[in-house]
């Protein structure tokens, strides 16, 4: 029976996305004409919160936006939507984050962000905010914010806070480990886990190996998403390989952000982490089959039904 819903503090990046629907991705040199335009909310941090507060959960989102017409739109979703607004900082100075996401005609694609503002979501920041930031139980990040920040984070947390992080996009110029040494549950997906092993990741087999050079670092649980392969969950007691659901999808798009504030919203009721893995599993399988990224969070009514069947 879920009982808790413990609050949630999600620091992270906002985009404006522009999304063009082409046959196919472009490759270095080509140009491919788009079928279709969709603009919309993102950033990783921004649709993880937005996900979690759709899906019932107690959240604040700590960003920033730049002074512009995209920043003004973006503050517009943000009260519309009911997400509270205390940790927004808009930077007179600085643009808002724009994302580029070309999707294919098989719901694959690629990322372009300008970070604009999100660059200036500095250390400063969270050392301002220390004793607020701090009383959440569960904080989630992402890597779209300055990596110092994270590291701030990372050496700030006591024992009482649970830090997950969805590492997103990885640097590979940059050395995690001990961000990592400090992270409760990681949550990458086959080509992050990669990314931050130097392994390859091809199979399942492969993608053990990766996680348990990972579990190295001291990072006490990794959740790793591997899109229609399913997800596997992996910790120094446990190895749980969990299927993928059987769906059509049209752009994976936000589909990591998504299962990360799900994720995260079930793991603050009930701290069972396959679990909440299960529920994240469902819940972004909904959003693949939809495009955009905040546009393909399940609504309301497709919630309830899976909370249904988890409680
Ligand atoms: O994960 C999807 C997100 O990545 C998009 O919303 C885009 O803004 C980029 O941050």
């Amino acid at each position: 029976m879920i009982e808790n819903n413990d609050p949630i503090l999600v620091i992270g990046s906002s985009n404006y996305d522009i999304v063009l629907k082409t046959k196919k991705i472009p490759e270095a040199g080509e140009t491919v004409m788009a079928s279709g335009l969709i603009t919309g909310f993102g950033g990783k941090g921004a649709n993880q919160a937005m996900s979690i507060s759709r899906i019932g959960g107690d959240v604040k989102l700590f960003t920033c936006l730049g002074d512009d017409v995209f920043g003004r739109l973006y503050l517009e979703n943000l009260k519309k939507s009911g997400l509270n607004l205390d940790y927004i900082k808009v930077i007179k100075t600085s643009s808002t984050g724009i994302a580029v996401v070309n999707v294919d005609s098989s719901g694959r694609n690629n990322i372009v962000v300008f970070p604009g503002a999100n660059d200036l979501l500095k250390p400063q920041l969270i050392m301002e905010n220390l004793e607020e930031i701090f009383n959440f139980p569960i904080i989630i990040a992402q890597l779209e914010i300055p990596v110092s920040t994270i590291r701030t984070i990372a050496q700030q947390k006591s024992k009482k806070n649970i830090f997950v992080l969805n590492p997103s996009p990885v640097d590979l110029l940059e050395d995690y480990a001990d961000i990592l040494e400090k992270v409760d549950i990681l949550l990458p997906n086959e080509i992050e886990l990669s990314q931050l092993s130097g392994k390859r990741t091809g199979n399942l087999d492969e993608v053990k190996k990766a996680a348990s050079t990972v579990l190295k670092t001291g990072v006490k649980n990794i959740v790793i998403t591997m899109g229609d392969n399913g997800v596997m969950v992996i910790n120094k007691n446990l190895e749980v390989y969990i299927q993928a659901e059987k769906i059509e999808a049209v752009d994976t798009e936000g589909a990591g952000d998504i299962f990360a504030g799900a994720f995260t919203y079930f793991y603050a009721r009930t701290y069972d982490i396959l679990k909440s893995s299960r529920f994240a599993n469902k819940i972004a399988a909904i959003s693949v089959t939809r495009y955009g990224a905040q546009n393909s969070i399940p609504t309301s009514e497709e919630i309830s039904r899976i909370i249904k069947y988890f409680n």
